[in-house]
């Protein structure tokens, strides 16, 4: 390794924390488990940070820094938009599920959340489960998405697909001057746990439904339940639709899917859809798409564990949901009024809420 080398090494974390103000980054390991921690903390202003924690077998620990750094700024544009008092915070685990996974594994990572003293709540997120979260819950309090049975609220799905409706209403409305979405073609890429739980919204309406998924199974119960019509992967982009769905994975939306797309309307579930933010969003608005930014129209699943955490109650988190169709229509408006993207637009909003609560307490 070169000197200059060694010097840009040396710096790549702590640019990464200055470039968009990270609080706190915290690596915790354990030998006897095989436990490879890491713990971004974005911003506390609106209260505790919550997210969940993603259990993958990253290539190396620069990859893992970059992922947990990324979505936990994302879980703070999630809660400041949708009026939570919550800060964004995200854990990552290193390592296959498979083979690390086990009771101590999870309560001694319990053990470096409860060190945190409350600064960081987790929950469950890909590669994780609810029966982990019960692990962690033996050394925490701070955890959420606990099993119902246990007083937890459960599988969040069908309160994220019920926002994503929502968004899709208001965007909907926004592009055609009605909200309905009775005869749209709506195409939904993947069909997993929110895909199909949006998929059943959307026929209720007397949509005409695409779908698209790698895994044959759920496009088979769909396609059966549901009378959707099926979509192969590669083709997403050439099939006509007035509505695209992203519901599987981030970075659909990149330059070469938005120079096929025909649709006037982008509004899915999925995490990080724009492969470069600020680059798509502008791509999107010279084309005249409107995009529904994620974290605002999927921010039901952590509506609904923020509701866990103060005694949970399905009906308050669907109602809390409820608000993503007003505050979707909202910055619809100011995207137009002020000429700027959507992405802007949502991204100014919840800057400003967490600016205006952190002068409120500037009062002792
Ligand atoms: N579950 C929630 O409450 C929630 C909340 C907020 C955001 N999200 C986001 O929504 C998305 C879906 O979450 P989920 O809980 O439904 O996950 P899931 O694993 O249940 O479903 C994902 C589906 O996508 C399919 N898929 C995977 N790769 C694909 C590809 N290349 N092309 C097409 N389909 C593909 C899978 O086969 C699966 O059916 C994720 O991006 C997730 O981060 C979920």
């Amino acid at each position: 390794m070169t000197a200059s080398t060694a010097i840009e090494t040396s710096n790549f974390v702590f640019d990464k924390l200055v470039q968009y103000d990270y609080e706190q980054l915290l690596m915790v390991q354990d030998k006897a488990t095989g436990l490879k921690g890491i713990i971004a903390i974005h911003n506390t202003v609106l209260g505790p940070g919550l997210g969940g924690t993603r259990m993958y077998n990253y290539a190396n620990e620069q990859d893992a820094i970059v992922d947990v750094l990324r979505l936990s700024r994302g879980m703070t544009y999630k809660a400041a938009i949708s009026g939570l008092n919550l800060g964004g915070a995200k854990a990552v685990l290193i390592g296959d599920p498979n083979k690390l996974k086990s009771e101590a594994y999870f309560r001694k990572f319990g053990r470096f959340i409860e060190n945190l003293n409350g600064k960081y709540i987790t929950a469950e997120d890909v590669g994780t489960t609810t029966k982990d979260m019960e692990y962690i819950a033996m050394e925490t309090e701070n955890v959420v998405g606990l099993p119902e049975v246990r007083g937890g609220g459960g599988d969040p799905s069908p309160v994220t697909a019920y926002g994503v409706y929502l968004g899709m209403k208001a965007s909907a409305k926004e592009a055609y001057g009605s909200d309905s979405l009775t005869g749209k073609t709506i195409l939904v890429e993947g069909v997993g746990k929110v895909g199909t739980y949006l998929v059943e919204r959307l026929a209720k309406e007397g949509a005409n439904i695409l779908v698209a998924d790698v895994y044959e199974p759920a496009l088979k119960n769909v396609a059966e339940k549901y009378g959707a019509q099926v979509v192969p992967v590669e083709n997403v982009f050439d099939a006509q639709m007035d509505i695209y769905a992203p519901c599987a994975l981030g970075a659909r939306v990149n330059p070469e899917s938005i120079a096929k797309m025909t649709c006037a309307v982008i509004a899915g579930g999925a995490n990080n859809q724009l492969a470069q933010e600020d680059r798509d969003s502008e791509l999107l608005k010279d084309k005249g798409i409107l995009y529904a930014p994620d974290f605002l129209i999927n921010a039901g699943g952590l509506i609904n564990v923020y509701t866990e955490w103060n005694g949970y109650n399905r009906e308050i988190a669907m109602s809390t949901t409820d608000h993503i169709y007003d505050a979707t229509a909202r910055i619809y408006k100011t995207a137009a009024n002020n000429n700027i993207t959507t992405l802007d637009a949502a991204k100014h909003l919840a800057e400003k809420r967490i600016a205006d609560i952190a002068n409120v307490q500037s009062t002792y």
